[in-house]
C-alpha cells in the first residue's frame, strides 16, 4: 500500500454501464493512475501477461484485486477504494441493476454521485437509458457521463458530440442534469488522471477534476428521526436495541413512539461498541438504545419522536421498477423489504406502466395488466399489517423499498408524497361498514336561501400572529353583511370538543382532523366557518383541504414574523416557553410549516386589521366572479 497520508474525507460513488462498456478497464486505471494499487501488483501482472504471451489488460487486475478480496488476502474486504489528494472515493460496487436494487435497503447504495459509462462505439443504449432512471429514482443527483473507448472512433469530437447531444436529451426528459460529459479512453488513461493529448478539442475537466468537485453531501441530521431496530440483545436483564439512526439524532431522555406498534417509552442510555455511552447520537451511527419503561419492541420497528412520527399504514403510492423473470401483477403476493421491516404485500392497483428506456407509458390494460422487467408502475401496494415508512422526497432510507418475488430481489421502488393519513385507525378501513345518507336539500338550494355558499376560511400561523382577532373581525363584518359565518377558535376548542388533546405531533394533527371535519359539516350546512388553529403542519392542513369540495377551501396564511409574535406576546406564553415551561411551542421548540400555496397572505406586521380583513374579503369577492359564492 502507499503510505502517503490518506485524507479524511469519503465519497460514496457507484460507476454503472453497460456490461461491456469498459467498466473494470476504467476502475483499474483509475486505481493505477491516483496510485492507489498495492504495491508492485500492476508488475506482476505485467509480467504473468509476457509469460502467457498475451497482453495485459486493466480489466484483468481489477478481477485480480477482486479475487484477493474475496479470500481476504491483501486489502480492506468490504470497500474498494482509491484516493486523490482531496478526499478518499469509496466504489460502491454495482455491476448490475440487480446489485444495485439489493444494496438500496442495505444502504450500501446510499451513493452519493455516479459515473456513468456510455460506448462511444456503441453510443447510448437501452441499458443507459434505464441507468439514468435508475440512479434519478434513487435520488443520486450528481452524474457525470464518460464517453469511453473514444480511440476506437478515432477520438472524434464529433462523435463524442452526437452521443452527448442524444442521451442529454434523454436525461433531460428523466429530469436529470449532468454535471458534464467527458470523452476518455480508459485503456490509455485519456482525461482519467491528465488531460488527453488525443483530444485537444476537449476542453473540459478530467474524470479526477470531476469527482474532486462533486460535493460530500450531508448526513441527514436536521431530518425527524429515524431509528430502524436491527436486532434487540440481552446483557443481564438489560435489554438493548441495536440499529443505525438513519435521520436526525437521538439523545437521553426523549420520548419514542415505536411505529408501527405505537407503543412509547423513554431513552435512558445510549451506548456504543467500541465507546463508551453517551447522551446523544446522530445520524450515521450504530448504536444500541435501553429504555426506562420495558415495552415489547422487536425487529423491524422504527423508533421516531413522538412529535414527528413516521405513517403507519396498509397501503401506499409507489413507483417500482421492476426486474423480475415473472412479471409484477395485481393481487399476488410478495414480500415488502422497508428498513429493517418484512412483510407480505401485494399490489392493489396498477395506475401506470412505464417503459424505462424510452419513458413511453404501455398500454396494456385488462387482466392481463402487469408490470414487465425493466418497467415502471405507478402503482398502490397494500401491506398485511402496517409499516412504518415516509415519503421518499422527505426521508429517503425510510422512504425506499424492495420486493421480494419467491427468494430473488425483484424491484426496487420509492414512496410516492401523497395525502397519507398518520395512522391506519385513521384511515377509512374502519368504516367500510358505513354508509352515507343523503339529504334532500341541495347546496345550491341552500345558498339560495343563505345568499352565499357554505365555506371554510381556514386562518394558520404562529400564536400571537393575529389569527383570532382576525377572525372574530371577519366573522362581524360577514355578519354585517348579512352572511351566516361562526369562528372555530383553538383556544375555545381545545377546551370542549378537543379538551382530551395535547400539543405533540399526532395531538395537533388529531386537532385538526377533528376541526376539519367540524368545519366541513359547517361549509354543508351552508355556513362561512372561520377557523383560527396554529395548525403548523402542512400535511394537515392539506387533509382538511381534500375534505372539502374545490373552491371551498380557503387556507390564509396569518404572517408575522416570530420576534414580531413573541414581541406581541398577547398571553405571554412565548415568555413562558423562553423559560422553558410549556414544551413543544410552536416557532421556539415545535416547528411551524408555512403553507406553500395559500390563497391568501396577509402580513399582520405590515398591514392594519382592516387591510387584511379588505384582503381576504377581496379575495372572495374575485373568487365570486368565476362562480358566485356570494348570491
Ligand atoms: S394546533 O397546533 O393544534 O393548531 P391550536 O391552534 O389548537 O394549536 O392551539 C394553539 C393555542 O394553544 C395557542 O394560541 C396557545 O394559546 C395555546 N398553546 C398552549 N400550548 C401551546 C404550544 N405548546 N404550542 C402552541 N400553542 C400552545
Amino acid at each position: 500500500m502507499h503510505t502517503t497520508s490518506i485524507p479524511s474525507e469519503q465519497l460514496k460513488i457507484v460507476i454503472v454501464g453497460h456490461v461491456d462498456h469498459g467498466k473494470s478497464t476504467f476502475v483499474g486505471r483509475l486505481f493505477n493512475d491516483t496510485g492507489s494499487l498495492p504495491e508492485g501488483k500492476l508488475e506482476q501482472l505485467q509480467k504473468v501477461a509476457e509469460r502467457r504471451g498475451v497482453p495485459f489488460e486493466w480489466a484483468n487486475l481489477m478481477d485480480a484485486l477482486q479475487s484477493e478480496r474475496d479470500q481476504n488476502i491483501t486489502i480492506d474486504t468490504s470497500q474498494i477504494w482509491f484516493h486523490t489528494q482531496k478526499r478518499q472515493y469509496v466504489i460502491i460496487d454495482a455491476p448490475g441493476h440487480k446489485e444495485f436494487l439489493k444494496n438500496m435497503i442495505t444502504g450500501a447504495a446510499n451513493a452519493e454521485a455516479a459515473l456513468l459509462l456510455i460506448d462511444a462505439n456503441e453510443g447510448v443504449q437501452e441499458n443507459s437509458r434505464r441507468h439514468g432512471y435508475l440512479l434519478n429514482l434513487l435520488g443520486i443527483r450528481q452524474i457525470a457521463v464518460l464517453v469511453n473507448k473514444m480511440d476506437l472512433e478515432n477520438y472524434s469530437e464529433e462523435r463524442f458530440q452526437s452521443i452527448e447531444k442524444e442521451y442529454r436529451i434523454w436525461l433531460k426528459s428523466i429530469g436529470v442534469e449532468p454535471k458534464l460529459f467527458i470523452p476518455i479512453a480508459a485503456k490509455h488513461g485519456d482525461n482519467i488522471a491528465s488531460r488527453s493529448a488525443n483530444m485537444p478539442w476537449y476542453k473540459g475537466a478530467t474524470v479526477l477534476e470531476t469527482l474532486d468537485e462533486f460535493k460530500v453531501t450531508d448526513l441527514p441530521l436536521n431530518q425527524p428521526l429515524r431509528f430502524p431496530i436491527q436486532d434487540i440483545y440481552r446483557f443481564d436483564d438489560r435489554r438493548i436495541l441495536a440499529g443505525r439512526v438513519e435521520a436526525g439524532s437521538i439523545k437521553v431522555g426523549d420520548r419514542l413512539v415505536f411505529a408501527p406498534t405505537n407503543k412509547s417509552s423513554t431513552v435512558k442510555t445510549i451506548e456504543r461498541w467500541s465507546a463508551p455511552s453517551s447522551e446523544s447520537a446522530w445520524a450515521g451511527e450504530s448504536i444500541g438504545i435501553t429504555l426506562t419503561e420495558q415495552i415489547f419492541v422487536e425487529r423491524g420497528a422504527v423508533a421516531a419522536l413522538e412529535t414527528a412520527p413516521p405513517y403507519e399504514l396498509t397501503r401506499f403510492k409507489a413507483r417500482l421498477f421492476w426486474l423480475g423473470k415473472q412479471p409484477l401483477r395485481m393481487g399476488r403476493p410478495y414480500k415488502l423489504k422497508l428498513a429493517t421491516q418484512e412483510a407480505e404485500c401485494f399490489v392493489e392497483s396498477i395506475e401506470t406502466i412505464i417503459d424505462a428506456s424510452t419513458l413511453n407509458t404501455v398500454d396494456r390494460p385488462g387482466p392481463d395488466r402487469h408490470v414487465a422487467r425493466h418497467e415502471v408502475g405507478e402503482l398502490t401496494i397494500r401491506s398485511k399489517r402496517p409499516i412504518a415508512f415516509d415519503a421518499h422526497n422527505e426521508i429517503v432510507v425510510t422512504g425506499r423499498f424492495v420486493i421480494v418475488d419467491g427468494f430473488e430481489v425483484s424491484g426496487g421502488g420509492i414512496v410516492v408524497a401523497d395525502n397519507y393519513p398518520r395512522r391506519a385507525a385513521d384511515s377509512a378501513d374502519l368504516g367500510k361498514n358505513l354508509y352515507s345518507s343523503e339529504g334532500k336539500i341541495s347546496a345550491q338550494q341552500r345558498a339560495d336561501r343563505n345568499g352565499h355558499q357554505g365555506r371554510v376560511i381556514w386562518l394558520t400561523g404562529l400564536s400571537g400572529s393575529g389569527k383570532s382577532t382576525l377572525a372574530r373581525e371577519l366573522e362581524r363584518e360577514l355578519f354585517i353583511q348579512g352572511k351566516h359565518a361562526y369562528v372555530l377558535d383553538g383556544d375555545n376548542i381545545r377546551q370542549g370538543l378537543c379538551k382530551d388533546l395535547g400539543f405533540s405531533h399526532a395531538d395537533r394533527s388529531e386537532n385538526i382532523r377533528r376541526v376539519g371535519e367540524v368545519s366541513r359539516l359547517m361549509a354543508d350546512a351552508g355556513l362561512i366557518c372561520i377557523t383560527a388553529f396554529v395548525s403548523p403542519y402542512r400535511s394537515d392542513r392539506e387533509l382538511v383541504r381534500n375534505l372539502m369540495k374545490p373552491g371551498e377551501f380557503l387556507e390564509v396564511h396569518v404572517d408575522a414574523p416570530l420576534k414580531v409574535c413573541e414581541l406581541r406576546d398577547p398571553k405571554g406564553l412565548y415568555a413562558k416557553a423562553r423559560a422553558n415551561e410549556i414544551p413543544d411551542f410552536t416557532g421556539i421548540s415545535a416547528p411551524y410549516e408555512p403553507p406553500l400555496h395559500a390563497e391568501v397572505v396577509v402580513r399582520t406586521d405590515q398591514l392594519s386589521v382592516q387591510e387584511s380583513i379588505s384582503k381576504i374579503l377581496e379575495y372572495l369577492h374575485m373568487q365570486d366572479d368565476d362562480a358566485p359564492i356570494f348570491i
